[in-house]
């Protein structure tokens, strides 16, 4: 019986849980003071000003979204070649994601093909990491700039990650000049927001759990207030319109907010993990390093690619199957599956999924796209994976690459 190999899991250690429990013996399993801790830590990691961590990825994105001031009738250009997540938020505000086509290698938007889809009910652009390789900020955020929109990373995958780019071109952005050559994604260099998840298969684990970063105060102020049901308890931001002859117990509604708010739990988990993220992109980088070398020249499959302007974390290592494998990426995968391997195919074109195409999107909207998800297979990387587990990867993939060739 072979080792199940899944394509990511969580890497806990005894610190972890040490974090965990000694916040259950504490006095705030919620809102208490391990939110703040963990929000800082990672704003200074990531060279963002702000944090605000979120209930899931997905909470932070449809929050993100709302603080752009995102509502019925505008729209978003993002790609097809993502999780559901990045595009369903859009629609939770009653916007229209609008998918642009991503380019053969990366699998990020392709910069060349935005401009067309921009009109004048766009109002913002998402480019999403693709597994964890950057998409080119600075192209995008000149498009931004160009046309008045803002721009979000969908960095769901990409904590880690880096990206050399020059300065912002960013109107009313104080911007993080540490370091002008790389920056982290996160730091929102080039982007008025960066989302983040802390899933366990990403970078590091909360069990659920995600954030927004940013520049902007204002932003800021709207992520706070829509994690927390739209309320306010800072007496400066009161509008006075409230109940008269309020007392010390006073906090005011202003908008329609949500409970997207994480705990202290998966807070000093998130911060303990932040602790050895070094490590954790490393063994990644390393792990995709060995994997383009084995795989070099195969004859089956072509291997992830790195821009000059970016170091990938890479949450994915997926390989694209070369033209005379294509017809059979089901069987492949079905026995990689039976192999014990936990391939994935990500991702099935957005646009592509049954409410998608309900609400009128077509096959056929974005080819590359389609073309990368016939080819794409997801093989396992993750932090935690052993030599020994890495090197029965590579013997299993290419045994059952070589037998359906042959087949
Ligand atoms: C690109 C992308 N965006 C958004 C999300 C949503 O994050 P979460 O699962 O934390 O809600 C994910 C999660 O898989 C993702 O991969």
């Amino acid at each position: 019986m072979n080792k199940i190999i899944p394509y990511s899991r969580q890497s806990v250690d005894q610190d972890d849980i040490a974090a965990v429990v000694s916040i259950l013996e504490s006095d705030y399993l919620t809102q208490g003071p391990a939110i703040a801790k963990f929000e800082s830590a990672i704003a200074e990691y990531t060279g963002a000003r702000y944090c605000v961590v979120f209930s899931s990825g997905t909470a932070a994105l449809h929050a993100a979204y709302f603080a752009a001031g995102l509502g019925e009738g505008d729209e978003i250009i993002t790609s097809p070649i993502t999780f559901v997540a990045t595009s369903n938020a859009a629609l939770y505000l009653r916007a229209k994601p609008v998918f642009s086509d991503v380019e053969t290698d990366t699998a990020n938007l392709d910069i060349g093909k935005i401009e067309g889809k921009i009109n004048k009910n766009t109002k913002i652009i998402v480019p999403v990491h693709y597994s964890g390789h950057p998409v080119d900020l600075e192209n995008i955020r000149a498009l931004g700039d160009k046309y008045g929109l803002m721009v979000i990373e969908d960095a769901c995958h990409a904590l880690g990650a880096q990206y050399k780019g020059g300065q912002s071109k960013a109107k009313n952005q104080k911007v993080d000049t540490r370091n002008d050559e790389w920056t982290r994604i996160g730091s929102c260099t080039h982007s008025d927001m960066t989302i983040l998840s802390f899933h366990p298969v990403k970078h590091i684990a909360t069990g659920e759990g995600g954030a927004v970063l940013t520049w902007n105060k204002l932003l800021y102020d709207r992520l706070l207030m829509f994690r927390s049901h739209g309320i306010t308890k800072n007496r400066i931001d009161f509008t006075g319109t409230g109940t008269p002859g309020q007392g010390e117990w006073y906090y005011e509604m202003q908008l329609l907010g949500y409970n997207y708010r994480m705990t202290d739990i998966q807070a000093a988990l998130g911060y303990s993990q932040l602790t050895k993220i070094k490590r954790f992109i490393e063994a990644r980088r390393e792990i995709a390093a060995y994997y383009n070398h084995v795989f070099q020249d195969n004859p089956y499959f072509d291997t992830p690619i790195e821009r000059d302007y970016g170091r990938s974390s890479y949450h994915l290592y997926t390989i694209r199957l070369k033209e005379h494998l294509v017809d059979k990426q089901a069987p492949i995968f079905a026995r990689l599956r039976e192999e014990a391997l936990g391939v994935q195919v990500l991702y099935i074109p957005v646009y592509l999924q049954p409410y998608y195409q309900k609400l009128g999107y077509k096959a056929g909207l974005c080819p590359v796209a389609e073309d990368f998800y016939g080819r794409a297979i997801s093989i396992p990387i993750f932090h935690g994976m052993t030599p020994s587990d890495r090197d029965e990867v590579i013997k299993r993939v290419l045994r059952v690459l070589k037998e359906e060739e042959q087949s």
